[in-house]
């Protein structure tokens, strides 16, 4: 079979959270590579309207996309999503690669979680990422070629005691990956990437943060730039990598 990589330029990405930290970076290497970037966001509107111009100015196309992907009472994300994509594809007309990226983190002491914090969790974190990579994986399906590629996390794997539901969360979206790979294989790949520590939550003071570093090999946090290279290999040097995730955790899983 000929190797035929996706090439980004002239291929529309949706990025979900891209308005800030990593998403912001994953989107400004994949529009520097020619791609135009759906950016996704919730309440970061002017932060994502400041990243649109720049990837504009850059040569590069860009339009934002708000969204929350809380369901709200009494309501399903589901059908959210499915007017989500309806909406995307109408501004749009393709995507041809998802980086499910959006998520809530924060600590959820053992005896103290509430099952609201535990919904948010699933939600934002897993229930989100999989029906949009279902909606819009199988349209790249029908399309005939698709990457999704979803933020996870090391701790998926080896769960932080205060932050459960968040671990939780990531470690569906692992397995998520995987079913979703054999779901729409073989025109669309998914993988996903596990960072380690690249920016600090909001909140945490130096002590913490020290802290985190220590659990890594290489004793330091990453960078932003770390994930978004990773996420650009993934859908652009390589259809060969399906089902699978790459850590770009500092050695924190072998520590
Ligand atoms: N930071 C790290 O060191 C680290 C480590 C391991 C894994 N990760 C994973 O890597 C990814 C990016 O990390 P990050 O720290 O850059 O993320 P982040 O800043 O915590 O969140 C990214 C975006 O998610 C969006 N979001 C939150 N709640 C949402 C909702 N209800 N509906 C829709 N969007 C929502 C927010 O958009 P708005 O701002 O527009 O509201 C936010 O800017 C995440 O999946 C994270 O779990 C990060």
């Amino acid at each position: 079979m000929p190797l035929a990589f996706m090439n980004l330029s002239g291929k529309t990405v949706l990025i979900t959270g891209a308005a800030k930290r990593i998403g912001r970076e994953i989107a400004l290497v994949l529009a520097s590579r020619g791609a135009s970037i759906a950016i996704h966001c919730r309440k970061s509107l002017s932060q994502a309207r400041a990243l649109e111009r720049e990837i504009k100015k850059s040569g590069a196309g860009a339009f934002v996309i708000q969204e929350d992907f809380e369901p709200g009472t009494g309501r399903s994300l589901e059908k959210k999503i499915r007017k989500f994509t309806a909406k995307l594809y109408r501004r749009a007309g393709r995507v041809d690669a998802l980086v499910n990226n959006a998520a809530i983190f924060y600590p959820t002491p053992f005896g103290k979680i509430r099952e609201k914090d535990w919904d948010a969790f699933m939600n934002i974190n897993l229930k989100a990422p999989f029906f949009l990579a279902r909606e819009i994986g199988l349209r790249m399906k029908k399309a005939g070629q698709g990457k999704i590629i979803n933020l996870v996390d090391w701790t998926g794997f080896k769960p932080y005691r205060d932050y459960l539901p968040y671990c939780i969360s990531k470690a569906g979206l692992i397995a998520a990956t995987t079913g979703l790979a054999k779901a729409l294989a073989p025109e669309v790949q998914v993988a996903a990437v596990a960072p380690g520590p690249i920016l600090p939550a909001k909140g945490m003071s130096r002590k913490q943060e020290k802290k985190v570093a220590a659990k890594t090999l290489l004793g330091r946090f990453g960078h932003p730039r770390d994930i978004a290279a990773t996420v650009r290999f993934l859908i652009e040097d390589t259809d060969f990598i399906t089902g699978a995730f790459i850590p770009v955790e500092g050695g924190a899983l072998v520590v």
